[in-house]
C-alpha cells in the first residue's frame, strides 16, 4: 500500500484537461497545455467560435514552424491532440477543467455548477478569471477544496506569466498539481496568496489603464500622446490604450467594476464615465473595430 502522501499526489497528477471557452484566452490555453503534451478537450457552446479557435491555434503553429522554433510534426501533433466539441459529454475523465468564459460573474457560477456536475471526484476546477472571486466560484460546487484560479495573459502562447489564486478552501495539493502544470506548459508562476480583488496583475494593471482614460477624459493629453509618453517614457511594450483595446474595453470595465465593489466602493478603483461610454457604444476595442483606435473593420 503506498504511503497517504505518495497516494494523494498520484491522485493529483494532471494528464487531460478539459477547457471550457474558445474564445482568445480559451484558444491559448488549449494551444499551450496540447503543446506541452496533454490530452486536450476544448468546449464551447458556438461550433464557429471552435472553428475560429482551431484556425488561431493552427496559424499560431504555423508561425513557429516558420521561424523553425517547433517541427512541422511537433505541430500536427499538438493540434491532434485537441478534441473541439460543443458539450462536456464524456469529460468525466478530465484530471483538470479550466473555466475561460466571458468575464461574467452570473455565467461562471453557472459554468462552475455545471462542470462540478459532470467532473470526476478529484477532478481540479480552475478559472481564468481576471477578477471574481475564486471563493465564490468556489461555493457553487460539491468540492471547494479543489478550485483554484489559473490566470493566463493574453497572448497566451507569448505571455510568460500564469497568475495561481489560491481561494479561501484551495488546498496545497491543489495548489501544487495546477503550480506544477503550468510550469510543465513553460510558464512562470506567481501565486495571489489571497484572493482579493483583481489579485495581483489586474489589481495594478486596471488601475493603470483606467487612469490612461480619466487623463483622456479630461483633455490632458491625446490618445497618441498617452501612449507614446507610457511606451516611451517607461519602456512598456504598449501604451496602456492600446493595450485596453487589445484586452477589450468590457473586460477593463467590468474587472474595475469588481474591483470597486470589491473595495468596499473605495473611489480609487471608480470606472472612467468614458471607458462606461465606449463600452455603451460598443467600441469595445479590437474585437469590434474600434476602440481608442479603428481598426478599420
Ligand atoms: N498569438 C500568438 N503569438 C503572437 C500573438 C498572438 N496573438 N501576437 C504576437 N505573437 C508573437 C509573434 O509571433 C512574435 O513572435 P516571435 O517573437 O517568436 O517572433 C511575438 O509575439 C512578437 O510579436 P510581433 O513582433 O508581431 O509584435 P510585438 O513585438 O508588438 O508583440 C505583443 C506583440 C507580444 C502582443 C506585445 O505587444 C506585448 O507584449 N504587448 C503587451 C501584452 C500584454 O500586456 N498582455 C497582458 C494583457 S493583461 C491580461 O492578459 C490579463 C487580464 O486579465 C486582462
Amino acid at each position: 500500500m503506498l504511503p497517504a502522501k505518495a497516494k494523494q499526489r498520484e491522485m493529483m497528477t494532471i494528464q487531460k484537461i478539459g477547457i471550457v471557452g474558445a474564445g482568445q484566452m480559451g484558444n491559448g490555453i488549449a494551444h499551450v497545455s496540447a503543446a506541452a503534451g496533454y490530452d486536450v478537450c476544448l468546449q464551447d457552446i458556438s461550433m464557429a467560435a471552435l472553428d475560429c479557435a482551431k484556425a488561431t491555434i493552427e496559424k499560431n503553429l504555423g508561425r513557429m514552424v516558420k521561424k523553425e522554433r517547433i517541427s512541422a510534426a511537433d505541430a500536427d501533433a499538438t493540434l491532434a491532440r485537441i478534441a473541439f466539441g460543443t458539450s462536456l459529454e464524456g469529460w468525466a475523465d478530465r484530471d483538470l477543467l479550466i473555466e475561460a468564459a466571458t468575464e461574467n460573474v452570473n455565467l461562471k457560477y453557472k459554468i462552475f455548477a455545471g462542470l462540478a456536475a459532470v467532473a470526476r471526484p478529484g477532478a481540479i476546477l480552475a478559472s481564468n478569471t481576471s477578477s471574481i472571486s475564486i471563493t465564490a466560484l468556489a461555493a457553487q460546487t460539491d468540492r471547494p477544496e479543489l478550485v483554484v484560479g489559473m490566470h493566463f495573459m493574453n497572448p497566451v502562447p507569448v505571455m510568460k506569466l500564469v497568475e495561481i489564486i489560491r481561494g479561501l478552501a484551495t488546498s496545497d495539493e491543489t495548489y501544487e498539481a495546477v503550480n506544477a502544470a503550468a510550469e510543465k506548459m513553460g510558464k512562470t508562476t506567481v501565486l495571489a496568496a489571497k484572493d482579493m480583488p483583481g489579485f495581483i496583475v489586474n489589481r495594478i494593471l486596471m488601475p493603470y489603464i483606467n487612469e490612461a482614460v480619466f487623463a483622456l477624459y479630461e483633455g490632458v493629453a491625446s490618445v497618441e500622446d498617452i501612449d507614446t509618453a507610457m511606451k516611451l517614457g517607461t519602456n512598456v511594450p504598449m501604451g496602456p490604450l492600446t493595450l485596453a483595446d487589445f484586452i477589450g474595453l468590457d473586460t477593463c470595465l467590468a474587472i474595475m467594476q469588481v474591483l470597486h465593489e470589491g473595495m468596499g466602493g473605495d473611489s480609487k478603483y471608480r470606472a472612467c464615465p468614458l471607458l462606461k461610454k465606449y463600452v455603451e457604444a460598443g467600441w469595445l476595442g479590437r474585437k469590434s473595430g474600434r476602440g481608442f483606435y479603428n481598426y478599420g473593420v
